[in-house]
């Protein structure tokens, strides 16, 4: 398989990422599974932009986008959300995304020490894809492990 690259978000991918959120399938596992209206992205996309804490990734494979990640980080933790373009699912590429936004963090951030998922119990596709990549779930909350820029195996790590 070719190799995912990953990118910022810019201004240009602002249509794009309205049409993707509120695709049903984006929507259907989401704690806000309401649509957003297009005043209230734009509002969101620029501020979004701006942030410092925020970090807004497209996933690309073969120059296409097939998904979008977001890291809120709070001091040397990072909150990570993910879905994949409407049409890219199925095919194993929200592990493989998720692996290479834990390298992108590593390289990126290097504050950043742990990523955190919230997943709805009901999101099997989702469970799955982040313990694929090395996430373990512990008290709810799905955590990646990463130290001093170096990458270690969730399910590696001693508690
Ligand atoms: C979550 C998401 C990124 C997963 O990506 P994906 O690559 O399409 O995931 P897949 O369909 O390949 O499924 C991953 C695994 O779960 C399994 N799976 C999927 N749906 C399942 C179900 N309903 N029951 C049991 N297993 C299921 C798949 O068989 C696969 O198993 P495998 O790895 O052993 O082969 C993608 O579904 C998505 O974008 N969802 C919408 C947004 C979302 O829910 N984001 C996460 C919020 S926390």
């Amino acid at each position: 398989m070719s190799e995912i690259i990953l990118r910022r978000a810019t201004a240009s991918d602002e249509g794009n990422i309205f049409e993707w959120r509120n695709a049903a399938e984006t929507r259907r596992y989401a704690f806000n599974p309401d649509a957003v209206a297009w005043e209230e992205h734009v509002r969101w996309f620029k501020d979004t932009l701006a942030r410092t804490d925020r970090h807004l990734l497209i996933g690309e494979l073969d120059s296409k986008p097939i998904g979008v990640l977001r890291y809120d980080v709070v001091n040397e933790v990072a909150e990570v959300s993910i879905y994949l373009v409407p049409g890219c699912g199925g095919r194993g590429l929200g592990t493989a995304l998720l692996k290479e936004g834990n390298t992108w963090v590593a390289r990126h951030l290097p504050q950043v020490t742990t990523l955190n998922a919230r997943i709805l119990q009901e999101n099997v596709a989702s469970r799955k894809s982040f313990a694929k990549a090395g996430y373990v779930e512990s008290f709810g909350i799905f955590k990646y492990h990463i130290f001093s820029g170096t990458i270690i195996d969730g399910p590696k790590v001693k508690k």
